[in-house]
């Protein structure tokens, strides 16, 4: 059976574009795939977090990931930090890895823009994340549209170590979404969702109460135009809430512009709450049960038992491909 790593920041509540990027995909994509699925605690520690914060995401996100849908029978869930091989093999990745082609990431760029003073893990993420990849001799990594360039890095790194060393790496293949790979902030719809946004308005997140969910909707930018049609260049604002709505509903754009043929932005935007609401809505109460529960501990460590086993051989193999440690005598 192919497999399947893909991780998740817990570095705040989870935004609607986490759930339509990455979950939504990782609960189809479960049933076909041997799956790995990641709490990358981390990756969150790259940029200063508070500590009781971090734990507090980090339950919150393995909830969620079970409350979306994430069938512990199916699929292996796990705390990054509570397998020690992915650190290890980082190092070993960083090892091989250019100063050059860290620097030249957007994410870094984008990160570390306007900072006096930034971790140098914020320039080796990439490393640790193709460790992340690599460790479970994964073939396929589902993702959003903003994790192309640290996927394309991940395997010039694993073909790189094959070359050099033994060819022990599977070189990984990305699988973004058709609709829903890259959902917009409701204020600045040329910006991606973001949960570490400073205007609370520009994200929906998964845990937001319905009326909320409305109300950041009904403010979302649009146009004045008042017609519904996708048209990203010009009408930005609304393509985005066409895309949330058809990620939604499965509906496609077309039959959704159909829909609201000669109707206002009003009609629209309330067809888009209620089918934002009627995805969150029974994933919030299934957490509520969930995120106190002495079984979210036992799946944590059941899955962090399970990686390990499969991460450990990896380690090992990349260990002796790199002539670390001793034969013994
Ligand atoms: P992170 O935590 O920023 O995001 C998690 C996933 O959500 C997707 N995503 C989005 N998709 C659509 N629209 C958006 N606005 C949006 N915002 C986020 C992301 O593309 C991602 O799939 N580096 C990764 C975490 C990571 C990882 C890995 C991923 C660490 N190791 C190994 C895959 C494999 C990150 O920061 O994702």
């Amino acid at each position: 059976m192919e497999k399947i790593f893909s991780g998740i920041q817990p570095s705040g509540t989870l935004t609607l574009g986490n759930y339509l990027g990455a979950i939504q995909q990782f609960v189809e994509l479960q049933n076909d795939y041997q799956c790995f699925f990641c709490i990358v605690d981390e990756h969150a520690i790259t940029v200063p977090q508070e500590r009781l914060k971090l734990r507090q995401n980090i339950r919150s996100l393995a909830a969620l990931y079970l409350a979306s849908g994430i069938d512990p029978e199916k699929a292996t869930l796990f705390i990054q930090s509570e397998v020690p091989a992915h650190t290890q093999l980082g190092w070993m990745l960083q090892s091989i890895s250019y100063v050059g082609e860290l620097e030249r990431m957007t994410q870094y760029k984008d990160k570390s823009e306007g900072k006096d003073a930034v971790s140098s893990a914020l320039l080796t993420y990439p490393s640790l994340m193709a460790a992340d990849i690599l460790l479970y001799n994964t073939n396929v990594v589902p993702v959003g549209d903003d994790q192309k360039q640290h996927l394309e890095l991940t395997r010039n790194l694993a073909q790189r170590f094959n070359n050099r060393f033994n060819e022990i790496f599977t070189i990984p293949e990305i699988r973004i979404p058709k609709v829903g790979a890259r959902i917009m902030s409701l204020q600045d719809p040329t910006k991606k969702m973001s949960k570490s946004d400073t205007n609370e308005k520009g994200y929906i997140s998964m845990l937001d109460e319905p009326k909320k969910i409305e109300k950041k909707i009904k403010s979302a930018v649009t146009d004045s135009e008042g017609i519904v049609k996708f048209d990203k260049e010009n009408k930005s604002g609304v393509s985005n809430l066409l895309t949330i709505y058809s990620s939604c509903t499965g509906e496609s754009i077309e039959a959704l512009e159909a829909k609201y043929e000669g109707k206002g932005y009003g009609d629209f935007k309330q067809g888009v709450a209620d089918a934002v609401i009627s995805v969150l809505k029974p994933v919030q109460d299934r957490y509520a049960a969930l995120i106190d529960s002495k079984k979210l501990d036992e799946i944590l460590d059941q899955g962090a038992e399970k990686a390990s086993f499969t991460a450990n051989k990896t380690v090992a193999k990349a260990k002796k491909a790199m002539g670390l440690g001793r034969v013994k005598k």
